[in-house]
């Protein structure tokens, strides 16, 4: 892939189909990130806010929280961004704010093909944009975007405005945020899976998609690998007392708890190949970890894992 690691892009898309890990990933990444000494914000957008429980912070719709050092979060709510950029866009606010307390304000906002994703796209744009005093608010974003399908929508929406929109102003904000979006120096895609087959099928799928449109995808990562501490030695030994006649069941039995752990790291570690090979670009790994709640360090050593793995920051991972 051309371009830059991940880490020295201002803006990262974390995508993956619900539940493998996208919201943990992107707040890894961001940690990392802040700790590298880049001032970045975790900007969550599908609309779950799970990023405070991590940190162990309030919500944090309106104005970035502080979570860590250097680390601020932020949830955009898409029905709130859609209200304000139709406040902008028909310069009426009371009109909105009577559309927007009426039922079906919310059914017209979704019913409008990309409008949702046109507005959550403009948002992360002011805060990716965002100067105070001559520079850059914002040294990295890391963007929790939505479901695979939905965000991809996200990554292509300024693209379909700018072909749909003619000349004129919002034809050229369209355009510099599409051109921002698909350049590789700027931002970077990081496709989620866990290591299962159908996962990493889907993972694949999605990459192959994002190519064609030519989105930067960057780099994927395995979330939830198993390891093993035997070796290629100590698995013989373990067959051999599993399979030795007249072996003591305790001794049959763990040696076969032993060979599974074995098993299963072995099966995580295929699965990481195919999708690197299938895929075609660089796969970091991340382990289980026994707990994610504020304090336990669980985010802490995923963020450590992720940041030292090269497929995420380049070179030897130094
Ligand atoms: N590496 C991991 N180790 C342990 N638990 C994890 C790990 N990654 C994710 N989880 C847990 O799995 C669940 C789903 O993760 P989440 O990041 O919310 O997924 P997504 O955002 O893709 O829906 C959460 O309960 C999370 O705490
Ligand atoms: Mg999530």
């Amino acid at each position: 892939m051309a371009g830059p690691p991940l880490t020295e892009r201002r803006l990262a898309f974390v995508l993956g189909k619900g539940g493998v890990g996208k919201t943990t990933v992107a707040a890894a990444l961001a940690l990392g990130l802040a700790d590298a000494g880049h001032r970045t914000l975790l900007l969550e957008v599908a609309g779950e806010r799970r990023t405070e429980a991590l940190f162990g912070m309030p919500p944090s719709v309106d104005v970035p929280v502080e979570v860590r050092p250097g680390l601020h979060a932020l949830s955009v709510d898409a029905d709130r961004a859609t209200q304000e950029y139709l406040t902008i866009q028909l310069k009426v606010r009371p009109l909105v704010e009577m559309m927007a307390r009426s039922r079906a304000f919310h059914q017209v906002t979704q019913a409008a093909p990309g409008l949702s994703e046109l507005v959550t796209l403009g948002k992360i744009w002011d805060l990716a944009t965002a100067v105070q005093g001559g520079t850059p608010v914002w040294d990295r974003l890391v963007v929790d975007a939505p479901a695979t399908g939905h965000g991809i929508a996200l990554l292509e929406v300024a693209g379909n405005v700018r072909d749909l929109a003619g000349s004129g102003p919002i034809r050229d904000q369209a355009d510099a945020i599409e051109r921002v979006i698909r350049h590789p120096a700027a931002t970077g895609v990081v496709v989620v899976a866990r290591p299962e087959d159908l996962a990493v099928t889907e993972a694949v799928e999605a990459v192959q998609s994002m190519r064609a449109k030519d989105l930067p995808v960057t780099c994927a990562v395995v979330n939830g690998v198993r390891t093993s501490p035997f070796g290629a030695a100590e698995v013989d030994a373990l067959r051999a007392v599993a399979g030795r006649p007249g072996a003591p069941d305790a001794d049959r039995a763990a040696a076969l708890a032993a060979l599974a752990v074995a098993d299963g790291a072995v099966h995580d570690a295929r699965e990481v190949a195919g999708l690197g090979r299938d895929a075609g670009i660089p796969v970091a790994v991340l382990p289980v970890v026994p707990d994610l709640s504020p304090a336990s360090g669980g985010l802490e050593a995923l963020s450590a894992a992720l940041m030292s793995d090269p497929a995420i920051g380049g070179g030897d991972g130094g």
